[in-house]
């Protein structure tokens, strides 16, 4: 078996695991009466951002990379979770953490060596996002603070898989040159969130308005959702992520940084959930494969679990929005349900391509 595969099969199933753990702490912290520890209910953002994204990102870049060290990356991350969660210090864990965003750093460095284009820089901006939230969250600063640069770490590497992708589509020399103020203009709000947060918040709500309005111009998608299939499906996923980007944005330039409560949920899982789980689901037919090697076929029925983390995401903010913590409960709860199939159905659609090969 080759080495790639034997990573992956420890570290998908890991990296899974944690999403499912980290589901089931953000619905109790909304209120669902399930057992868990308040230790680990608090744990659910740096469980869902480095344990399952950490891990799959790590993973993506590797197999990238082909360097053996480069799987410290989504190793680290998936251990230093799981440090993280069965420990009751933190320390141990924060640390493995931390080693894993240096490791993911460095592979993004060498990348831009090997190829120095503006997208590589962006995805390694985002690297270095996760590597300060992980140190702020080290350091004891407030988990909102940390939060925000945990988005920027998913922001800035979906945005900069998008610009890759997008020089497919004719355009202007400038637009590559307003994409990246955008990136800085971004950077300089998280900065600004270690000591203002409310106006970082209304900073970085314009940077991903920015980023949406780009994206809606240059994106491949626009053009693309006019195929059929597969092809037609990815563009659904972009596009609508587009969407919740915007609302994201027009959120945090509203009310600014908000530290807690229903204004701050509905700011962070519009980007958490409506963008990042949207990229999720429209490429995870191209990615699984290139990772394991396992084909995806395409099925209608995808459209089903995107649809359902649509809708139950607005179902989610409107209870934000209006202050029904009930209504917020169930969006939450249908969110988890919409990832539960989407995973159903990636397993669904696996097997139907062994049995078709
Ligand atoms: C089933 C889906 C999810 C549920 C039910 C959920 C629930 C929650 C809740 C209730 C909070 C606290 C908000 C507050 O203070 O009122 C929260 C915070 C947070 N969530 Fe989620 N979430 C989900 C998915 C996600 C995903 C997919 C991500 C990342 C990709 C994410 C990242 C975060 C982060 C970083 C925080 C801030 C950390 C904190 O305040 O402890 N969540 N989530």
């Amino acid at each position: 078996m080759p080495r790639r595969s034997r990573w992956i099969l420890v570290l998908l199933p890991a990296a899974l695991a944690l999403l499912l753990l980290a589901a089931w702490a953000g619905l109790v912290r909304m209120g669902w009466e399930w057992p868990l520890s308040r230790r680990l209910a608090l744990l659910h953002g740096p469980v869902v951002v480095s344990g399952f994204l950490g891990t799959v990102i790590g993973l993506e870049r590797a197999v990238a990379f082909r360097r053996p060290w480069a799987y410290g990356a989504p190793a680290g991350a998936a251990v230093g979770t799981l440090l993280l969660v069965t420990n009751a210090a933190p320390g141990p864990g924060l640390l493995v953490l931390v080693g894993a965003s240096i490791v993911l750093c460095l592979v993004y460095f060498l990348a831009y060596r090997r190829q120095p284009a503006s997208f590589t820089a962006v995805m390694g901006l985002g690297g270095a996002c996760w590597l300060a939230a992980n140190v702020l969250y080290a350091a004891g600063r407030p988990v909102h603070v940390a939060a925000l640069w945990w988005m920027g770490f998913l922001v800035l590497t979906i945005a900069g898989e998008r610009l890759e992708l997008s020089r497919m589509v004719p355009r202007s020399r400038g637009s590559e040159t307003v994409f990246l103020a955008l990136a800085a203009v971004y950077i300089a709000a998280l900065v600004l969130a270690l000591f203002a947060y409310g106006p970082a918040g209304r900073l970085a709500g314009a940077a991903l308005l920015g980023f949406t309005l780009w994206l809606w111009r240059y994106d491949v998608a626009r053009l693309t959702i006019r195929r059929e299939g597969l092809t037609r499906f990815i563009a659904a996923g972009l596009l609508s992520g587009y969407v919740w980007m915007t609302v994201a944005g027009v959120l945090l330039i509203a009310f600014g940084g908000v530290p807690a409560g229903l204004i701050y949920d509905a700011q962070l899982h519009a980007v958490f959930i409506g963008f990042v789980f949207s990229m999720i689901f429209a490429h995870a037919p191209i990615i699984l494969p290139a990772l394991s090697g396992l084909a995806v076929p395409y099925h209608g029925r995808f459209y089903v679990h995107l649809a359902l983390l649509h809708v139950s995401l607005a179902v989610r903010i409107a209870g934000d929005l209006l202050a029904l913590p009930d209504v917020r409960r169930w969006g939450g709860l249908l969110n988890a349900a919409a990832i539960l199939l989407f995973l159903f159905n990636t397993a669904w659609a696996v097997r139907r391509g062994r049995r078709t090969a």
